[in-house]
Order: C-alpha cells, then structure tokens, then sequence
C-alpha cells in the first residue's frame, strides 16, 4: 500500500473521509457521552493515540471554551522512545503498523473538518500528566499502545488526570492481536478501582467515579437508537452494558455495501433477432 493510499491524500470533508478504525456504534457512543456532560461543570478532553484524526475529531467537536483538547501520538518522533524494551518493542510495534504516519496527515485532517487544531503532544502517551493537572480531564480516549506495560501506564494516567464524574474509554479491550490491552484494562478493573460501564465490540468504557449517571445515559442511548443491541451482564458486581449491532441494522448496511445485481439480459424482439442474423449472414 502506498503512503497516498494509507494516509489519504485528499482533504476531508467530514469524519467520514478519514481513514481509521472508529465503528459506528462507538462513534455514537461518543456522541451522546460527551453530549451527556454538556451540562456538567468544564473538564478537558484527551486522547492517547490518534492516528489520522478520525476518532480526534468527533471529541473535540465537543470541547467548550474554557477546555483543552490534549491529544498525544508518537507521529514519527521516533526520539521520543526511549531505550527499554518496552520502548523498543513499541518502536516496532509502530513502525510496523503507522509507518504511513505523519503529523502533518493529522492536522490538515483535523484542521479540514474543525478549523482549529487541539494541542498536539509528539511522544509517547506517558508524557500526558505533564500536560494536565491531576483531576481535570472530563473525558479521556485510550487508543495508543496496545502492549502490556504501556497500556498499565495509561490506566495510571487516566486515575490521575480523570476528575469525579469523568469518562475513560479504552479501545482494542478484546482483539486477538492485543492481549496486553484487555490484560492491563482488567487488571484495573479488578485491582485499581476502574469500573465498567459498557462494552462494544472495540471498547470499554468505564469510570473511577459513580457510574450511575453514564449508565442512565447508555441505555436511553440503547433504546432511542434501532440500530443498537444491548444487554446487561454483571461483572464483579456490577452491571455492564454489552452494545452491538442490531441484526436489522446489520442487514442494511450490508445490503448497501453490497454491488447493484447485473441489469436483466435484454429481451429481443422477433424482428430485432431477423434482422442480426441477417447483418451476420452478409458480414
Ligand atoms: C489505533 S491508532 C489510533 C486510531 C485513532 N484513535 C482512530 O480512531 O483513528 C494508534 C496510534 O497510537 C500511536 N501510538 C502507539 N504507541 C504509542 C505510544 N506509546 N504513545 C503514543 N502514541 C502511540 C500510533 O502512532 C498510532 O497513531
């Protein structure tokens, strides 16, 4: 694959134009999340890991005016890691997967569909609390290193930097390739306070506060939306809200993807099939 190909060469005009993975349950999710704390008092925003832009920009869609968006990713400061090996093993995780990575891919994504650029942090996703006061992030995105110790860092990074009521979402929580991000984000669960509130088929997103009041809003988002499923399993006592995809909403949107069948073979009239045996015959 080329990097015009990876990265997209053309300007986007909404999210829909951006390559990268954000499903479009989890987008809704962030929407009526940060919607929900529309009413509570400032907070800032963050995400960890932000590829192209296209998660990036349905957060900051949401930022008010006394809030910072923080957003943080490697891009290609390759100086950035340091010689351990969990950075080098990071290192190679990134090389081998965003090696299509520009910062500059990011900002002119973000900069086409929201005008104005959050702060960009080049590094690595630890760097975040020297960024931020502890307590002042109302919402939190983690979607950067998938190995083990790293992902242990964020969930510490996100206790310190989340305030009373605030939201942290972790992606990758269940894909075969990323066994250290469910090992680390379960860990909290069980170890460091952080309680689930709902899962997608990418995502958990939990809190280290009450979580009544995102639950309240994630089942009027499940009943409002037919496209969504959902059921509630208990976890270590607590009520988890599984979402996915209604089957209905699945058939449709494969039969939109799905190519147009053939037009039906044209019918021939008696006199049409005369007169091109006839053209044959004299060809
Ligand atoms: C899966 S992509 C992010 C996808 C993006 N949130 C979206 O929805 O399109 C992961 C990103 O994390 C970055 N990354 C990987 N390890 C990192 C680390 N330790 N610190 C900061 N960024 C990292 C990579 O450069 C990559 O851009």
């Amino acid at each position: 694959m080329s990097v015009e190909t990876a990265i997209g060469s053309a300007v986007p005009a909404s999210v829909d134009d951006i390559p990268g993975w954000f499903f479009w349950l989890d987008r809704a999710m962030f929407r009526a999340m940060l919607t929900h704390q529309q009413e509570t008092p400032p907070g800032h925003l963050v995400e960890l890991g932000t590829y192209l832009g296209k998660s990036a920009v349905v957060v900051g869609e949401h930022r008010r005016p006394a809030e910072r968006f923080v957003v943080v990713d490697l891009f290609e400061s390759i100086d950035a890691l340091e010689s351990t090996e969990v950075g080098q093993a990071n290192l190679r995780e990134s090389l081998r997967s965003y090696r299509s990575l520009t910062r500059r891919a990011f900002e002119r994504n973000y900069l086409a569909v929201r005008g104005e650029l959050p702060d960009v942090v080049a590094g690595l996703s630890s760097e975040v609390v020297h960024h931020l006061d502890p307590q002042s992030v109302r919402f939190m995105h983690v979607d950067a290193s998938h190995l083990y110790e790293a992902v242990r860092g964020d969930v510490e990074s996100a206790r310190l930097l989340l305030r009373p009521g605030g939201l942290v979402v972790f992606d990758d929580i269940r894909s075969e390739h990323t066994p250290g991000v469910t090992a680390a984000v379960w860990e909290a669960v069980f170890t460091q306070g952080l309680i689930p509130v709902a899962l997608t088929t990418q995502k958990l997103y939990g809190v280290f506060s009450d979580p009544e009041p995102y639950r309240a809003a994630i089942l009027e988002l499940a009943q409002r939306d037919e496209r969504i499923w959902h059921e509630v399993q208990q976890i270590a006592g607590q009520p988890v809200i599984r979402l996915g995809e209604s089957a209905r909403a699945r058939q449709q949107r494969q039969a939109k993807s799905r190519p147009a069948p053939p037009p039906p073979a044209k019918q021939l009239t008696l006199w049409q099939r005369v007169r091109r045996g006839l053209a044959r015959r004299l060809r």
